[in-house]
């Protein structure tokens, strides 16, 4: 459902409205004003949402020609499913892409399931996870699951992965989680930074596993950061998970998949279901893959909006580490619930709480200049600036 001016002007006042606008004048995007009424585990719903930047996901979709060949499939190849037919060519796809063969790839409905394959494979009672605090908390709550001891590392002053400490807690670990760029706190290493880290783990600890999450890479502008694939096809027991949830802007297709020697993939396909991909799935993936013109735009749109949304916080005299993904993690100087709560009563959600830094910082995803234009209204109002 769209909002009407007559409303979008009740919620965010006169200059919300003249935003939006300008915004629609000059042509960003398509319109962007969904009402949802679902919302991310954690947050206190409180009404319809008009402007959704509480999931990171992309606002602005698939490229054009992964919806046109969605809508243009021949719908008797759905009718054959044993295995589906273009799944093999998307499997060689993810490899020729991640420059490795198809005996590296394993593929998942969503890299979710990967991350928590990852720690059924590796962890155990007596075998911990080592991860950053705060991270991507999915592997955490796996661990907790299966009763294994979790060795969580804070950040480090900058809000980057603490390599140095985690190195230090890998010493006999089941597996190491290393989110490049790390959800929620939006930095990243360079690809030295991160080699230099798994050697030395691999070297003082061989049986421990690393998993490199690089749900957020695409989005990485900083020189020297890049994929660690070629790392993972190298040393066994390492390996990276990638999403088509973000960049790729198809999280409702939930596709994810993971790259690494072959016995480590099947050491991490067999722990846990991946599930089971479609036909549907293995034309969108290969599509998009191909779509290497709409991803630099894509990066570039990212880019702009990010620029210009951290530049507004700066303005106001609110920081943010440097992102490198579609999310801000802001210094609100206040509780995140305030915040989230405040901004949801007049129609914007924000992210959830990060412990142990929910008292002070808030996640915010990027979604489309249109978007954060008309949140923008909305985040001044409720910091008071
Ligand atoms: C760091 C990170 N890894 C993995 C995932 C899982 O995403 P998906 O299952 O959609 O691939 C997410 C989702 O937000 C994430 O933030």
């Amino acid at each position: 459902m769209a909002l009407s001016r007559r409303e979008f002007v009740r919620r965010f006042g006169a200059g919300g409205a003249a935003v939006a606008s300008a915004a629609h004048i000059i042509g960003y995007g398509r319109e962007e004003l969904l009402a949802f009424t679902g919302e991310a585990q954690g947050q206190r719903p409180t009404g319809p949402v008009a402007i959704r930047l509480s999931s990171n996901e992309n606002m602005r979709g698939p490229s054009p020609k992964v919806l046109e060949i969605l809508r243009s499939h021949p719908s008797k190849d759905l009718g054959l499913g044993y295995p589906p037919p273009n799944l093999a060519a998307f499997k060689e796809a993810i490899a020729t892409f991640s420059g490795a063969k198809a005996e590296n790839v394993i593929m998942s409905t969503g890299s979710g399931e990967i991350l928590t394959a990852a720690v059924m494979a590796y962890c155990s009672p007596d075998r911990a996870l080592v991860t950053a605090d705060p991270s991507y908390s999915s592997p955490n709550g796996t661990a907790r699951n299966i009763k294994a001891p979790v060795k969580l590392t804070p950040v480090d002053a900058r809000l980057r992965l603490d390599l140095e400490a985690l190195i230090r807690g890998a010493i006999g670990a089941g597996l190491v989680f290393l989110c490049n760029p790390n959800n929620p706190t939006s930095s990243v290493h360079t690809m030295a930074d991160i080699e230099s880290a798994v050697r030395t783990i691999k070297t003082r600890s061989p049986e421990t596993g690393i998993l490199i999450d690089e749900a957020y890479l695409e989005y990485a502008t900083l020189p020297g950061s890049g994929t660690m694939a070629k790392l993972a096809l190298e040393l066994p027991g390492v390996f990276i998970s990638r999403t088509f949830s973000k960049a790729y802007g198809l999280a409702g297709m939930r596709m994810g998949y993971a790259i690494g020697q072959p016995a480590t993939m099947d050491k991490v396909g067999r722990a846990w279901g991946l599930g089971s991909l479609n036909e549907l799935q293995a034309i969108a993936g290969i599509t998009a893959l191909k779509e290497t013109v709409h991803m630099e735009w894509e990066k570039g749109e990212n880019k702009r909006v990010r620029d210009w949304t951290q530049g507004q916080f700066k303005e106001m005299g609110y920081s943010s580490p440097d992102s490198q993904t579609n999310f801000i993690f802001v210094n609100i100087r206040k509780p995140a619930v305030q915040f989230r709560d405040a901004c949801r009563a007049q129609g914007v959600a924000v992210g959830r709480d990060f412990p142990p830094m929910e008292k002070t910082y808030a996640r915010i995803s990027l979604g489309t200049m249109e978007n954060m234009q008309q949140a923008m209204v909305v985040f001044k109002k409720v910091l008071g600036a």
